[in-house]
């Protein structure tokens, strides 16, 4: 095989109806791999429909919800019986559940673990007979910055992240045997649904008889002016999926930009007393604990 035009993956990917599923699927149809992309509501199918069509290429559009069982098995039973084998898994559906603690149920805190954590599990569990009979491959995990450091107001996002660093940090060297690689890749912010249509907010987050509604909304108003200043494309993120699946030997843990690279590192380096004390001035610099309001 020539080393110039490599042979097309068969790749399946989760949560492409929109963000960095959607680019990642319709980028990698574009260079030719054999794309299964997957979103849970397939009435949503347009925007990535749309990608391809501009960028050319053609790929399977399937249903499937993380959090659904059978849906798993049969895009797996799909892909079995289509190539008998997956080169590439890209766990990439999730969502973001905002909240204090106390604000949230405990509900809530179980839905964003049976998505972003069990989700990706249980999507894992279906591929890796597929991968193995290869005796090659790759999982690409996408966690988060979020996974690596936390803030107030995102702890259940937080606690779904920092357990997906754990499990695919294990899963490395589990599947090494089997001449499987496992990889993270830690997107900073980028202004995808995520934090817009997609948001998901602790039932109590609006409502002014929480006591830490003052906080929450300061936190939510600062979010949403970050957000409107960050120029950060998500087509980073796609770029860097692809480049992994093609690379020989890339690094475990990937941060797409630099400015969160530099974040991380400054959370390692700094004594966590220095470091959360920057955290607590920048987020809260100016409210005033109960025991001095006056
Ligand atoms: N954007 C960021 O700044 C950022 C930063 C770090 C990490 N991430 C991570 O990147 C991944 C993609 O997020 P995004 O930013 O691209 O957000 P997005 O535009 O909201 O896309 C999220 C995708 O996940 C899907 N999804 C949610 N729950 C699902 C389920 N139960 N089964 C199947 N699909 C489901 C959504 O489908 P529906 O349309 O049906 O809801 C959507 O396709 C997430 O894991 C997120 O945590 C994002």
């Amino acid at each position: 095989m020539s080393k110039n035009f490599p042979a097309p993956k068969v790749i399946l990917i989760t949560g492409t109806s929109s963000g960095f599923g959607m680019l990642t699927a319709a980028r990698l149809a574009s260079s030719g791999h054999h794309v299964f992309a997957t979103m849970r509501d397939l009435a949503k199918k347009d925007l990535l429909l749309a990608e391809v069509k501009k960028r050319g290429g053609k790929l399977n559009l399937l249903p499937l919800d993380v959090t659904s069982r059978e849906s798993m098995q049969s895009v797996v039973a799909m892909i079995a019986e289509s190539f008998g084998y997956l080169d590439v898994l890209i766990n990439n559906a999730g969502y973001g559940l905002g909240g204090f603690f106390e604000d949230l149920t405990e509900e809530e805190i179980r839905r964003q673990m049976e998505t972003n954590f069990f989700g990706v599990q249980n999507v894992t569990r279906q591929a890796i007979p597929l991968l193995r009979s290869r005796k090659a491959g790759k999982i690409l995990n996408i966690s988060s910055i979020a996974g690596l450091q936390s803030s107030p107001c995102f702890g259940a996002y937080n606690a779904s992240k920092w357990a997906l660093e754990g499990f695919t940090e294990s899963l490395r060297y589990e599947l090494k045997f089997f001449g499987i690689d496992v990889f993270l890749i830690e997107p900073g912010t980028y202004k995808t649904k995520i934090f817009h249509e997609n948001a998901q907010y602790a039932k109590n987050f609006f409502n002014p008889s929480s006591p830490y509604y003052h906080l929450s909304q300061r936190l939510y108003t600062k979010i949403m002016n970050y957000l409107d200043q960050c120029r950060r494309d998500p087509e980073e993120v796609a770029i860097l999926i692809e480049k992994l699946i093609m690379a020989q030997n890339p690094p475990f843990r990937n941060i797409p930009d630099s400015q969160t690279r530099w974040h991380s590192r400054v959370k390692r380096w700094l004594p966590f007393s220095i470091y959360s004390w920057i955290v607590w001035k920048i987020l809260f610099n100016e409210v005033k604990k109960p025991d001095e309001e006056t």
